[in-house]
């Protein structure tokens, strides 16, 4: 792997985002770190400690144009190819459907956690049609296959990517760009405590309840993620495509 080979990663800057730069600087990439978030992509320079394959620009997934500059600059570079992209950037909000003002919030997820991967897909995989090469990688959630109680609009949110992406592994296969989703589990995050309050978070992730849904005994982490993340962009055959892999310590064979 050379740096001349580019990595997108969008919501960069934060839990899974961050493990993603790492693992994925650690393997050779030039990581193009991107995220809403400008304070949070400055202190993940510094939590990286100012990695010289590691750029970092503003992005908002949902606006086109911002992600259309983002991937101008790195086509600018010489000698430079956008091999990867890692649509991450996500949002979540507790909306019980009944609960008023429950369709804002419920557009707002959807623009971002679909949406804006097809804005992604969209405008890089034009470039990486160009190259013959690509690697696209969607951040579902296991909330997409199940659904998830108090959670509906962010589970359609995910519903909607692992489609994209089957879709997507169809459309762009014949281009050499294969595409793949990861649907992790309940990971411990900023994410987590958005939708969950703080004490419902057991603080080791190894409590009893826990045991009692994950046969892994334990929650997800960003590492876990980031190891698939780079498996998937460094993996030489193509014959992952389409491929929706769970990431949950076996939550989904549930309980006997
Ligand atoms: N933590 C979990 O348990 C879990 C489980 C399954 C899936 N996921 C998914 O993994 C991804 C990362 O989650 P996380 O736990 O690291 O969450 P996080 O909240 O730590 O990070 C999400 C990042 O996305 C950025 N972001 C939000 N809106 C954006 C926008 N419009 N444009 C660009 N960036 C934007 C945020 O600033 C933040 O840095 C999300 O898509 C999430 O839905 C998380």
């Amino acid at each position: 792997m050379t740096a001349s080979q580019i990595a997108l990663v969008t919501g960069a800057a934060g839990g899974f985002g961050t493990a993603i730069c790492a693992s994925l600087l650690e393997v050779g990439y030039h990581v193009v770190a991107t995220d809403i978030n400008i304070d949070a992509l400055e202190g993940l320079i510094e939590r990286l400690e100012h990695p010289a394959n590691l750029t970092y620009m503003q992005m908002d997934v949902c606006d086109l144009d911002s992600v259309q500059e983002v991937v101008d600059t790195i086509e600018q570079r010489e000698n430079a190819s956008l091999s990867v992209l890692i649509n991450n950037a996500g949002i979540i909000s507790k909306n019980f459907c009944l609960q008023e003002n429950s369709t804002i919030d419920a557009k707002k997820i959807i623009d971002v956690n679909l949406i804006g991967a097809i804005n992604c897909a969209s405008i890089v995989s034009r470039v990486m049609g160009r190259q013959r090469y690509g690697r696209i990688i969607n951040i579902a959630s296991v909330a997409g296959i199940w659904g998830a109680s108090g959670g509906s609009a962010y589970a359609a949110s995910k519903a909607g990517l692992i489609k994209a992406s089957e879709s997507w592994a169809r459309e762009l296969g014949p281009l050499n760009i294969v595409v793949t989703a990861i649907a992790p589990g309940i990971c411990v995050t900023d994410m987590l405590g958005k939708f969950v309050s703080k004490d419902q978070v057991p603080k080791t992730g190894e409590s009893k309840i826990v045991k009692s849904i994950v046969p892994t005994g334990r929650l997800g982490n960003p590492n876990d993620v980031s190891e698939v993340v780079t498996f998937l962009a460094t993996c030489k055959t193509d014959y992952i495509n389409g491929t929706v892999i769970a990431l949950d310590g076996g939550m989904r064979v549930g309980q006997l």
